[in-house]
């Protein structure tokens, strides 16, 4: 393992590594603009330029080999010198776009400008090269190749990652400019990735722009519900609302996010976000609607049944098998459900669209319960006549359910995703807005966290499920999310 001193100290690195990655080890941070520790090296920006003792011209750092015994400085004059020098030449064309950019607040250009230049300009104004602006670029991003800096990011990102190979450098020199190929859209699974490793303004999120600006936004560490994945996310927010989700890179689940994953958090706030209660058709009141669906479950006194759902949290999972074994003492009640796991494109997104099938799974193991196929053998024998379950889960027994003509009670947090031909919705609390634990493919236990409030009189599920058996005579004294695994080995 070679030994090297960087800036007065010693540090030993695996064979193989960068001195950019030396560096890091030693918390010494190198400025970068092309270089990304999940992108092959390119050295094109030479932003990270080190001395290195006996050699004759600075070195760039990122593509770099530490050797032993090397002697590297990273704040030379020399160093501090050829940083200026870089960004002036990439500032040479940049416009003073700042202002009206999405990327101010969190652009390496003016960062490292603050930290390593200062200079004024030494070229007119009225001299920058002009290029396309605004392009649309595909559905979800927008391109400027005014604000671009040619770090090639967006293009090897295209062909290592996702290997599409959308985009390409065109022309040679100063008249080089980022295009899409001949015929080619950018519309990958994971487009919104290149936002984010666009160090400047030039790639944007066409559903984030103008939408608030960097410096106010928020940030909490929280999960992806769009598959059994399960990518470590933040959620930026602002103002009561989530404005975009970016990845927190880990080395279990996910250095990347997909385009999907990124735009769950728009049903928060969607147009037909559920606050009420729908019975047949007509949205009602909460207290009214919670009354009418107790009455039908107490009318089918023991044909009444509950199941669970892959797409709840095991907290809530678990206050429906306390619904169903202390409330409505019924053995009719399943979360029995399996799924063909695994990741569909070799890239992240799940070949099971739910994101708890296994945290379901873990509640049949502690409370047992009927397999999917008993239960929906007892709703088409007449056996079951009310089911009360989550709206996505409905779809595994909607057959039979329609067949036996069997009342179907939903919990939803949009209209959307109301079966057809459900007796009852009550609405519920997203997971942005009320945490919840959830077990990913790998077997990993993760926590939702709340990032926004929910509207007023909307409630977590579990607070519903408590609040539904007060209404069928019956007290689960749940009085947080907790409660209900109480019992339960989890
Ligand atoms: S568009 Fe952005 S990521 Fe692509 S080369 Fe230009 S600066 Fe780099
Ligand atoms: S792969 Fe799944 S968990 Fe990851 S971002 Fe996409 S939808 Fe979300
Ligand atoms: S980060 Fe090293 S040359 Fe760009």
């Amino acid at each position: 393992m070679p030994k090297l001193t960087i800036d007065g100290n010693t540090v030993e690195v695996a064979k193989g590594a960068t001195l950019l990655e030396a560096a890091q080890q030693l918390g010494v941070y190198i400025p970068r603009y092309c270089y990304h520790p999940k992108l092959t090296v390119s050295g094109s920006c030479r932003m990270c330029m080190v001395e290195v003792e006996k050699s004759p011209k600075l070195v760039t750092a990122c593509s770099t080999e530490a050797a032993d015994g090397m002697i590297v400085r990273t704040t030379t004059d020399k160093v501090k010198a050829a940083r200026k020098d870089v960004l002036e030449f990439l500032l040479i064309n940049h416009p003073l776009d700042c202002p009206i950019c999405d990327q101010a607040g969190e652009c390496s250009l003016q960062d490292y400008y603050m930290a390593y230049s200062l200079a004024k300009s030494r070229f007119p104004q009225g001299d920058k090269a002009r290029r396309a602006k605004r392009r649309a670029v595909g559905p979800h991003l927008v391109l400027d190749n005014e604000r671009c800096i040619l770090c090639t990011r967006c293009v090897r990102f295209c062909a290592e990652v996702t290997k599409t190979s959308e985009l390409d450098v065109m022309e040679r020199a100063d008249h080089s400019y980022i295009d899409l190929k001949e015929g080619k859209a950018l519309d990958n699974d994971y487009s919104l990735n290149i936002a984010d490793l666009c160090p400047v303004g030039a790639f944007t999120s066409r559903d984030f722009r103008f939408k608030t600006r960097a410096w106010f936004l928020k940030k909490t560490s929280t999960i992806c519900l769009g598959c059994a994945t399960g990518c470590l996310i933040e959620a930026h927010h602002h103002e009561n609302a989530v404005h975009r989700i970016v990845p927190r890179p880990n080395a279990e689940t996910n250095t990347w996010l997909c385009d999907h994953g990124r735009m769950t958090y728009k049903a928060v706030r969607a147009g037909d976000r559920l606050a009420k209660g729908v019975i047949k058709n007509g949205v009602i009141d909460l207290e009214p609607a919670l009354r009418e669906v107790a009455s039908r479950i107490d009318e089918a006194h023991s044909a009444a049944a509950v199941l669970g759902s892959p797409w709840l949290s095991v907290e809530d999972n678990a206050a429906l098998s306390r619904l169903a074994g202390d409330a409505l003492k019924t053995e009719n009640f399943c979360f029995d459900f399996t799924a063909e796991q695994g990741i569909r494109d070799g890239i992240l997104i799940n070949k099971d669209p739910a994101p708890n099938t296994a945290g379901a799974m873990l509640l049949k193991a502690a409370r047992g319960g009927l397999t999917l196929e008993e239960f929906s053998r007892r709703i088409g024998a007449g056996q079951i006549k009310v089911v009360v379950t989550e709206a996505r889960a409905a779809a595994f027994i909607k057959d039979v359910v329609k067949a036996s003509g069997a009342r179907l009670i939903v919990f939803a947090t949009n209209k959307a995703q109301i079966p057809a031909g459900a007796y009852a919705t009550l609405p519920y609390a997203s997971y942005f807005e009320t945490p919840g634990t959830f077990i990913n493919h790998q077997g990993l236990r993760r926590r939702a966290e709340p990032a926004v409030e929910a509207q007023e009189g909307v409630k977590p599920l579990w607070e519903m499920v408590n609040k539904l058996a007060v209404y069928s005579g019956t007290s689960l004294r749940l009085h947080c999310a907790e409660d209900a695994l109480k019992g339960i080995n989890f």
